[in-house]
């Protein structure tokens, strides 16, 4: 459904030229960004400062086209022109706050493509190693860490008003939902992502880490803006599935981390292939090899691919990592292996 609205949405958007490049608005333009979330679409438009005038009206003519496709509730159009700004910006002057090692922030151009799987895995695989984690789950959108991580309580402040993360399975945890009421905006703007953000880092007894985890909404937006402008981020990591329309996407979240001035720290393929239980043969049913290409083409790490697992899904829904459920398994020993060349590379 979300796909199919998508599609929808780039038809709309390709008969509008982008000002500055004169490129049509189509789906591989790297400065347009769409995601539909549960039918709320936030369409992203990357400006330079001085242009910006000119994207106003394709914004109103977008939002008016796409609030009319059907199963659509809202839609926000975001016009960004942080870029160059950031580019300004004093790396060793960020004005979010923590005591980590290092920041690595979990990114995704498409939705749904297993971010936050991929997250609360990492998590516990560098948890494994002896080292001290955090896991912030900064989805405005949907924040879905708590359930993964079989926490469903609040946190408290302490004497400092500061928010006492919660802790399972040795992770140090919080979530952008905590601090939201139960009515979250559907429509966000720049402001209020980044003061909401602020407070998951100012706000947090984090403590001493070696790594903050960040499971970031899907898509190019304020969230992703906001921490490469005003955290220390060590770089990101892309997650893609094998699939065209999700690597399209996946090569727009690397070019606006190349823009932002972000590292690319790898690319992983999630939902690889299935492994079939009955004749023991791998099924690629999103293609093959896609994200392995693409990393290639782009010169950055291939971390690794995570397939299709039943039990992966199931465990994730009760609030149980893969490490926790099946150390030995073969899904915990390919996240191991991802957590062991990554904290070698940052070491
Ligand atoms: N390798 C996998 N095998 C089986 N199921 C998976 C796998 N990866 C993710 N899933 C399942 O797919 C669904 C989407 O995953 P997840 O919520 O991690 O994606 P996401 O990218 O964080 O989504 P969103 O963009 O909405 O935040 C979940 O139900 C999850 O359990
Ligand atoms: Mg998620």
């Amino acid at each position: 459904m979300s796909d199919d609205i998508l599609s929808i949405i780039y038809t709309f958007s390709k008969k509008f030229s982008d000002p500055e490049t004169n490129i049509n608005f189509d789906p591989k333009n790297q400065n347009i960004s769409a995601v539909v979330n549960e039918g709320n679409v936030t369409i992203t438009l990357l400006v330079k400062g001085q242009t910006q005038d000119l994207y106003i009206n394709i914004a109103r003519l977008l939002k008016k086209n796409v609030e009319q496709i059907s199963g659509v509730f809202s839609v926000n159009v975001i016009i960004n022109s942080d870029i160059d700004r950031n580019k300004k910006t004093n790396t060793d002057d960020k004005k979010f706050k923590i005591d980590a090692r290092n920041i690595i922030a979990i990114a995704s151009g498409k939705g749904g493509v297993g971010k936050s799987t991929f997250s609360v895995n990492l998590a516990t695989a560098l948890h494994s190693l002896n080292l001290k984690i955090g896991l912030l789950d900064a989805d405005i959108y949907g924040p879905s860490i708590p359930r993964m991580m079989g926490i469903s309580k609040k946190p408290i402040m302490n004497e400092n008003k500061k928010l006492i993360p919660l802790e399972n399975y040795g992770l140090k945890l919080m979530s952008i939902g905590f601090i939201l009421d139960s009515e979250a905006p559907t429509i966000w703007r720049g402001p209020m992502v980044m003061k909401a953000l602020e407070q998951m880092f100012n706000g947090v007894e984090w403590g001493k880490l070696d790594y903050l985890i960040i499971d970031l909404p899907p898509g190019t937006g304020d969230a992703q803006l906001t921490l490469a402008q005003s955290s220390k981020l060590s770089g990101s990591i892309v997650i893609s599935t094998p699939q065209d329309v999700a690597i399209t996407d996946a090569r727009k979240g690397i070019n606006m981390f190349k823009k932002v001035n972000v590292g690319i720290l790898g690319i992983v393929e999630n939902m690889s292939y299935f492994m079939c239980d009955n004749c023991n043969q791998k099924h690629y049913i999103f293609s093959k090899d896609g994200v392995k290409k693409e990393a290639e083409k782009f010169n950055i790490p291939f971390l690794g691919e995570i397939p299709i697992d039943t039990n992966l899904r199931i465990q994730s829904d009760k609030g149980v990592p893969s490490l926790i459920d099946n150390p030995d398994g073969e899904i915990s020993k390919k996240f191991i292996s991802i957590a062991k060349n990554l904290n070698k590379s940052l070491s």
